[in-house]
């Protein structure tokens, strides 16, 4: 039976109810006891449980319960495999329903828009549609178990760094087309019981405080239909965030918080309705939980860990091979560097895992019987040469066949709570790295960090692969891609710039304490190198494989497309190998109408699909009128103009194979001022208007100092930038002329 909870409701004090908007500690929510409402639990995540039964913090300070580190998002990110990472969120789910978790707190779908974000090994990527359909999918298959996710931090959270005040000053269209769309898409294919707003302010107001945020967005445009929490103290004004949409604030206890929305009621300054529709939104998320509790439900640590493992090998990136991988076995081979015994696999902070356990390559090496040799050359947690280490690290890499170097980030080098400095890999690793790879020509390194990082030896080893932060089963994962039990297929959710300067966000990344200016828009990752023609290291959506893959023959369902339709395209993916494998099929497109500020290509599609060797697969994939947009401010919304596009398909943004064109027809208009300021140019690219402009220069011609009988590209390019006003000033039309002529393109342009 249906819960009235309207009635219940009702029956509430305005105390009760106001109590009920703010937590009761650090991970519940406030009971009711008189009325039978419990307290509820929730936890962080993302990537696994940090249930702390004793004493709560939100900086993974204190222990939590002992559970199963999944791999983190910046990994699962480059699986490309939306589908996996549902299994993750379903087991996930499994494991709340067995701790008494009523929501998990995530995912974290922030942009990656500096390498240097703390926090990148949270979040999935740089782009917008990856990080989208990651997100939906995982909170798909938490919520299928009938716990509530968290999805955050809402929104513009880009960097540690004065992270509790700093303003992030965006304009819409970057935002629309950035910072937001991964929240939109999960809102609007998974709806998330709840979202998290940020500590940050937007464009001046707290995210907590904002109402354009929080409803007309969030709601209004969207149709989010959970409830809205706070970051851990991310409240402003209290009563002004009731009215914003901010339903509840957290960690408790928030009793003056309380008090403050009781007194707003009563002295008018906040209607009591508002407080009703918060108390109900939030009821609605945690008695669907309860409603479904599943009684028994429990959380199998052993098996959890074995499909972390699987998972991890999925989304593993090989980054470099120049054929030495997979390992061949029969060779001597040494393990160099710490992280093979110590391997780093999760950050530090909020999401920080009381792992069930670790496996690293050496114990994996063990476990398969596998017979190499180990020098630690360096350590895997701080930044220390040691020349005893390294000299016997070289002199082990002489005598092997094979030097296989497990390197990467120490933990202090990445963490929730502050940004990196630079891009770059402890000196002493780069040192030893160099070192090997000059006395052996087949040095493999294998890399455990959050984000990217600076690689000045990646030409001179013989294979790279990038392991992220890989979760408790990392050691599994890397040891059965080395020796080609499995086959890599991961690949990057990011690029890796040469240098952390030829990021589009350098000059504006953490210069200012009170604010940080989006100043590149729209030209995050990709977009900008691309834009630039910059040449990176590494491309958005690289990845090898052991076995080789062809996609072409290219076809779409349809070669023209409108506002409301679809067009699906569809490419061959062949094995060409000898190895089965997965190959990512990514779709690009591109505006051909020379629309100025546009990207050059953006990703609005993806599929990883498997192949047996020499076996073919047809992939489709669907786009329509919002993948071939921007957003357009003056409209208010997504525009693409009528014209073409490109449809792009390879397997990495810069491995396109396969390419076609469409063509597009809207009935969209970007609205225009029709007064004395719009330019002749504006009004000749506008297609309903182009015909009455061009009319009145035929007229002209002869009249006043411009002459149009003869075609004069210099004078049309000039006269592109001339506002109509101007032609008055220049004699070429009259006051009485100039009201006519606006008459009928004001006519025109409402006609159309
Ligand atoms: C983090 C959140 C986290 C919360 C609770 C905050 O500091 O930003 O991601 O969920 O703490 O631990």
């Amino acid at each position: 039976m249906a819960r009235d909870l309207k009635k219940l409701i009702q029956e509430m004090t305005l105390e009760e109810k106001c109590a009920l908007l703010g937590g009761n500690d650090f991970w519940h929510t406030k009971a009711v006891e008189r009325l039978g409402i419990p307290q509820f639990m929730m936890s962080d995540g993302p990537h696994g449980l940090r249930k702390q039964d004793m004493e709560g913090d939100h900086l993974g300070v204190n222990d939590s319960i002992v559970a199963v580190c999944w791999p983190t998002a910046c990994a699962t990110a480059s699986s490309f495999d939306t589908e996996m990472i549902g299994r993750m969120g379903e087991y996930i789910g499994n494991e709340c329903q067995a701790e008494n978790l009523s929501i998990v707190l995530g995912p974290a779908v922030n942009i990656k828009r500096s390498p240097l974000c703390g926090r990148n090994f949270e979040y999935f990527s740089e782009d917008p549609y990856l990080a989208g359909e990651m997100a939906a999918s995982f909170i798909n298959g938490v919520q299928s178990k009938h716990v509530g996710t968290s999805i955050k931090h809402f929104a513009l959270n880009n960097q540690e760094y004065y992270r509790m005040s700093n303003n992030s000053a965006a304009s819409e269209r970057t935002m629309r087309e950035i910072y937001l769309p991964a929240f939109e898409t999960a809102v609007k294919k998974a709806q998330p019981k709840t979202v998290m707003c940020s500590y940050n302010r937007i464009n001046g107001t707290y995210a907590s405080d904002n109402e354009w945020l929080l409803t007309k967005v969030l709601r209004d445009d969207w149709g989010f239909e959970g409830f809205v929490m706070t970051d851990w103290g991310a409240v402003d004004d209290r009563v002004q965030g009731v009215r914003a949409g901010l339903e509840l604030e957290m960690p408790g206890d928030t009793s003056e918080n309380d008090a403050k929305i009781v007194e707003a009621v009563k002295n008018g300054s906040l209607s009591e309705e508002l407080v009703d529709r918060s108390v109900e939104r939030i009821l609605t998320v945690l008695y669907d939980y309860l409603d479904n509790k599943q009684d028994g439900a429990v959380f199998d640590r052993d098996a959890d860990h074995e499909k972390a493992a699987e998972m991890e090998a999925e989304c593993a990136v090989l980054l470099e091979n120049n054929g030495i991988l997979p390992l061949d076995g029969t060779k001597r081979i040494v393990y160099i560097g710490g992280f093979a015994e110590k391997p780093r696999y999760q950050g530090g902070g909020s999401s920080h895992i009381n792992s069930s356990k670790v496996v690293s390559a050496l114990d994996a090496a063990k476990a398969m019987g596998r017979d190499v040799t180990y020098v630690k050359g360096f350590p895997a947690d701080k930044d220390e040469l040691d020349e005893a280490e390294f000299t016997k690290a070289v002199e082990a890499a002489k005598e092997a066949d094979i030097a296989v170097i497990f390197a990467g980030l120490p933990d202090v080098f990445e963490s929730e709570g502050y940004d990196r400095p630079n891009m770059d890999m402890p000196a002493c690793q780069n040192k030893l790295i160099q070192a090997v790879a000059e006395v052996n020509p087949n040095t493999v390194v294998v890399l455990h960090n959050g984000s990217p990082v600076e690689t000045p030896w990646a030409d001179d080893v013989a294979a790279i692969l990038e392991m992220y932060l890989g979760g408790q089963g990392v050691g599994t994962a890397a040891d059965a891609l080395l020796y080609g039990l499995k086959n890599p297929s991961g690949h990057l959710a990011e690029s890796f710039p040469f240098r952390v300067q030829d990021n589009p966000s350098y000059l504006n990344f953490n210069t200012d304490p009170e604010q940080c200016v989006y100043a590149e828009g729209v030209y995050v990752g990709y977009r900008y190198y691309e834009k630039k023609e910059m040449p990176v290291r590494w491309a958005f959506g690289h990845g090898l494989s052991y076995t080789e893959f062809v996609i072409d023959n290219i076809r779409v369902s349809a070669d023209t497309m409108d506002d409301d339709g679809t067009i699906d395209v569809t490419v061959d993916v062949t094995n060409v190998g000898r190895t089965a494998g997965k190959e990512v099929v990514q779709l690009y497109v591109s505006d051909k109408n020379g629309t100025p500020d546009r990207p050059v290509k953006e990703l609005k599609g993806f599929a990883k699909v498997e192949l047996a060797p020499g076996e073919k697969k047809s992939v489709t994939l669907t786009i329509d009128a919002r993948s071939l947009s921007y957003f357009e401010e003056k409209l208010g919304g997504w525009f693409a103009p009528s014209g073409k596009y490109g449809i792009l398909v390879g397997d990495a943004s810069d491995h396109i194979t396969a390419c076609t064109e469409i063509s597009f027809t809207t009935k969209k208009q970007v609205p225009m001022r029709m007064d004395t300021s719009i330019t002749v140019g504006e009004l000749l690219m506008n297609p309903v208007t182009a015909p009455v402009i061009k009319k009145m220069m035929n007229e002209m011609a002869g009249a006043g100092p411009v002459d149009f009988s003869e075609p004069d590209p210099m004078m049309e390019a000039m006269m592109r930038f001339m506002p109509l006003k101007s032609l008055i000033s220049f004699g070429m039309l009259d006051h009485g002329k100039m009201e006519a002529l606006l008459a009928v393109l004001k006519a025109e342009y409402e006609k159309a």
